[in-house]
Formats: C-alpha cells, structure tokens, sequence
C-alpha cells in the first residue's frame, strides 16, 4: 500500500495534502430495468455511491458504455446517457468524457473522481460501541431485478424501489456530514449482511441487527418467497453467514433479504447514541427514510449479530 492510500474506505482514496484527497470509484453493470433512462440513472447513482459514503464531494464522472449497435437503436443508449448525465449533474459533477465499445448486451456505468478533506473522511473503521445503526434506503432490489426480469413484476409494479435506485445518497451523506457520525459504508453487491460484517471487522466490534426492524420495498417478500432470489444472495450467504450469530432464531425471509444483492442501496451509518434522534429527524425532513435497524454492542474479532424484536 501507497503511504499516501486510506485503507477502509469505500471508494479508493489518496492523499494530495493535509487538507485535500482524491476519490475515486467505478462501477458499470448490465440493465436491471428496461427504462433506459431509468436505467441510466440508476447506473451513475450507483456509481457515486462509494463517493457519497465517504463524504466526499464529485466533481468529474467518465461514462463506460458497452452497447449493441448493430442490433439496438442508438437511441436506446442515447437516453441511458442522458439518464446518466441528469444524476452526474444533480450530484453537483460534470460528465468529462467517456469509452463505449460494441458489447452483444447494453452495460453502462461511470468512473467517478471527487475530493473530500481527509479529516472529515468517513470509513467503515469508526463505530464505536454504544453507536446505533442507521439504514437510509429500503433493501430488496435484487429480488424485484430478479421479478421484472422473469416477467412476475411489471416496472409499474416496482415503481417504489425504481425511485429509491435512481435516489442520490447525496441528501443522506450530507446530513450524515453536519451531524457527526462515526463510520459509513453504502449498501450494493454484498447485500446488508456484507457490507455490514465488513463494517464490523474494519472496526473490530459487533454489529447487533434487530431483523424486524429492516425497511423492505413493496412486492419484495412476496418474491424471495416464491423463490425469486438473485444469484448474488446465495454467494453472500456461503461468504458471510459463518461470521453472522443468531441465525437460528431468524426466519429465512429475514435471512434472504439479509443476503439480498443491492443495487444502488443506501448507506448504512454508525452514529452516537445522543446523535441519533437528531440525524433521523434530519434526513426524514429532507425526505431520506432513515431508520435505525441496530447497534454496535461490544468489541471483539468483527462479527455480525441478528435478533427479533
Ligand atoms: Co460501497
């Protein structure tokens, strides 16, 4: 490792001066809704992600296209790249360039560049015992991805959960910002259990998980019950169910949608007790639907705890 890299960090993260490091993430994936504009958005909004988690301020965005040509309309793409430039903007960056190659299925995505002082840098190593946990977006996108492409879920249907996906964690990241918080991470692949045991193993302590407390996306339980489960959950249950206790007492919705991949998820935050009240009010009042799902109870070799109730 580079002396001038942050490890723990989100995105990837070097160090220019005392008050100034850059950001850096990328991320591009096939359609998850067949809206291309919609799907545009949804793409650059899960691309900055990793910016907004560690509080850091966008600045350029380089779009990644791969696309059929010969076989699809460029007008297609020409709306997923507008999709993608109205959320680049309203992330405050501009879009500065950009590679497309000819692929046999659309794939879009950004190469996000920003700045954050590294003394207000937020990583997944901070939570200290005592913090409650604090989730800012609904989870089970990757069981209606999985609906609306086997044709169960119309995009009508998944309306909600399109909204949230296309949802900036700008809003979020900046009250977590002007609160105070301990450590932040974003919620994507690895789905809440993953990303929340990475949290706790950064931070060596327990993240304690209330699993009736989880905020879930219309139709999403109606799907993983039918057995509508993405690829993806089954992997992260094989990689992080062993470091997650009280397993038996959960019921296997709450386990599915533990292990659910998500795509452009919210952030989850630890944040001192006598903060949170403060930080829920915060976000709900600029229309984030925060909610603390947990705690962080003791320190130890980094694990993840489930209860009910
Ligand atoms: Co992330």
């Amino acid at each position: 490792m580079l002396s001038q890299e942050i490890p723990f960090a989100d995105a990837a993260i070097y160090r220019l001066d005392e008050h100034q490091a850059l950001v850096q993430s990328v991320d591009f994936f096939t359609p998850v809704v067949d809206d291309p504009y919609r799907f545009g958005q949804i793409a650059a909004a899960n691309a900055l992600s990793d910016l907004f988690a560690v509080g850091a301020r966008p600045l350029t965005a380089l779009n990644l296209v791969g696309f059929p040509l010969c076989k699809l309309s460029p007008d297609i793409l020409v709306e997923i790249l507008k999709g993608g430039a109205e959320r680049v903007h309203a992330a405050g960056a501009v879009i500065a360039g950009g590679h497309s190659i000819e692929d046999d299925e659309p794939k879009y995505g950004l190469s996000v560049t920003g700045i954050v002082d590294p003394a207000r840098m937020l990583t997944t190593c901070g939570c200290r015992p005592g913090d409650r946990l604090v989730l800012t977006k609904p989870l089970g996108t990757g069981f209606l991805a999985t609906a609306l492409k086997g044709e169960v879920l119309s995009e009508a249907d998944i309306s909600g959960a399109v909204d949230g996906m296309c949802t900036l964690n700008k809003q979020a990241a900046e009250v977590m910002l002007d609160v105070g918080v301990s450590a932040c991470t974003d919620i994507t692949g690895f789905g809440l259990v993953g990303h929340a045991v990475e949290m706790a193993q950064a931070s060596q302590v327990v993240l304690r998980i209330d699993v009736t407390k989880l905020p879930v996306y219309p139709h999403a339980e109606d799907m993983a019950a039918i057995g509508l489960i993405p690829e993806g959950a089954y992997r992260n249950r094989d990689f992080y169910f062993p470091k997650v206790d009280g397993r038996k007492n959960c019921d296997q919705w709450h386990l599915d949608l533990l292990a659910d991949p998500q795509t452009s998820g919210g952030l989850l935050i630890a944040v001192a007790a006598n903060k949170t009240e403060r930080l829920l009010r915060q976000m709900r009042a600029t229309g984030v639907p925060a909610c603390q799902i947990g705690e962080v109870v003791a320190e130890s070799h980094g694990r993840l705890q489930l209860e009910i109730g």
